[in-house]
């Protein structure tokens, strides 16, 4: 399939996304720090004033070139100084980095998107990474021997090449009336009664991502005065040189507690919801709780290598149930409580993260899963989400990898990535 940039913003448009992390986490397989390659990257310059949105793709992005094995993905929002700002000043809403074919000497943006293994319809969560203002503190470190495979040569059409682009969305709530409220993207804040298409709003559409498109305004407090200023997404990455039989390929899945899976067995993620305040539902009975649950059949399993959830303000919690109950991944956010970036009160600074042991947690192929978010209706919020970063092995590492566990082999095996 080949289609043009355009379409290509307009199936973005309405995506989200999530994850990656880093902490070291070396597991039963030791060590191979010292083959990790890692990189600092920046995105071109934003420019922000008070109250604005940008909104960005940008294509071609810096990113690590060959066959290699990602090992983690970090960003956060950085001033001209490169000094990191504070949510409450620069909202990360969310970046999303996508993967895709070009071919080469073509003038005309002929792309091919490569989406991750599911499972929302279309190009819907396709990313292979993206988080939100939880990124400075969410581990996104990928265990040994495990990794994101990328730049397969046997992957890539003759007369094609593999780039990365990223989409940034930040707004900027310096002086803001209702900094909440512009986090939240209400309509009503950014005076939008129609969306970036010109397309009336759905009836009954408060606020979310329709509302606080590319240039658009929310409202300051009377008089508020700021200046202009340059931003931008700073991300590390780390990764290995691609070796078969010494790396596991993981696939990604998001998940997304909007989707139905209906009688036509297609998938509809919608994004993001609402959550309506409990002081005006009084048919609550969970105790200024929101519940939200979905039942998401996969069609293939494995074996689950890390989770993560993306939850909003509000949000405590997500968890994903396999089809017998059991818990095979639970998430929850963590507040902070100062102001200096990375603790900013109010805000989701970090999401825990699973880990399994090697082995221990596996999806089946054809289960039906149950992803289930939770958040406090004490107030109520548009535009909040509920997905769900799975890294699935297929199979586990080769009797070799396991027979050797306590022997010097994974000792050794730092030297095989030279
Ligand atoms: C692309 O164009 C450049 C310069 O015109 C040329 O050197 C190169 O061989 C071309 N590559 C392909 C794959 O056609
Ligand atoms: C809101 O938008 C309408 C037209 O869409 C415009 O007439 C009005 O002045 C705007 N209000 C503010 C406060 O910007
Ligand atoms: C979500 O709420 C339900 C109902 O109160 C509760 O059983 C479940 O444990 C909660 N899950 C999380 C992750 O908070
Ligand atoms: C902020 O949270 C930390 C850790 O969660 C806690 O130790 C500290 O007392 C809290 N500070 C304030 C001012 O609430
Ligand atoms: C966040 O700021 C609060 C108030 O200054 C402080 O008590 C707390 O230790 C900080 N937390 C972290 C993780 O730095």
């Amino acid at each position: 399939m080949c289609f043009a940039s355009q379409d290509l913003l307009l199936s973005l448009t309405k995506l989200l996304l999530l994850v990656v992390l880093f902490t070291p986490n070396y597991g039963a397989f030791g060590k191979i720090e010292n083959n990790v390659k890692s990189a600092v990257f920046l995105s071109p310059k934003i420019e922000l004033e008070p109250g604005s949105v940008a909104n960005k793709y940008y294509y071609d992005i810096d990113f690590p070139r060959g066959h290699v094995a990602l090992k983690s993905f970090n960003a956060e929002v950085v001033d001209e100084g490169g000094n990191p700002l504070p949510l409450h000043e620069t909202y990360l809403h969310h970046w999303v980095v996508l993967r895709y074919h070009q071919q080469k000497n073509v003038t005309q943006k002929c792309i091919v998107l490569l989406r991750n293994s599911g499972i929302c319809q279309s190009d819907k969560l396709g990313q292979y990474f993206g988080l939100g203002s939880e990124t400075r503190g969410t581990d996104t470190y990928i265990p040994d021997p495990f990794g994101i495979e990328i730049g397969n040569p046997k992957e890539i059409s003759d007369g094609y090449e593999e780039k990365w682009m990223v989409n940034v969305h930040a707004i900027d709530t310096r002086g803001a009336k209702d900094k909440k409220g512009c986090t939240e993207c209400l309509c009503d804040l950014y005076n939008v009664t129609k969306n970036e298409y010109g397309e009336p709003l759905m009836p009954g559409y408060k606020g979310g991502l329709y509302c606080c498109y590319d240039y658009t305004q929310c409202k300051l407090r009377e008089g508020f005065k700021g200046i202009k200023r340059s931003i931008y997404l700073r991300y590390t990455i780390k990764w290995v040189e691609w070796k078969n039989n010494f790396i596991v390929p993981v696939k990604i899945y998001i998940l997304d507690v909007t989707d139905t899976f209906g009688l036509n067995l297609n998938h509809d993620c919608k994004v993001e919801y609402d959550v309506e305040s409990c002081s005006t539902n009084h048919m609550n009975g969970n105790g200024c709780i929101h519940v939200k649950r979905t039942r998401i059949p996969m069609k293939s399993g494995g074996y689950v290598i890390y989770g993560v959830s993306h939850q909003h303000s509000g949000g405590i919690g997500s968890t994903l149930y396999g089809e017998d109950g059991r818990v095979i991944c639970s998430s929850i956010p963590s507040y902070g409580n100062g102001t200096e970036a990375g603790n900013e009160s109010d805000y989701i600074v970090g999401m825990s993260t699973c880990y399994p042991k090697l082995g221990s947690v596996k999806i089946f192929d054809a289960e039906t899963l149950t992803l289930e978010s939770n958040y406090s209706s004490n107030l109520g919020h548009t535009g909040v989400m509920g997905l769900f970063y799975l890294l699935v092995a297929e199979k586990l590492p080769q009797n070799q990898f396991r027979d050797s566990i306590s022997s010097s082999f994974f000792h050794d095996m730092k030297n095989i990535f030279y």
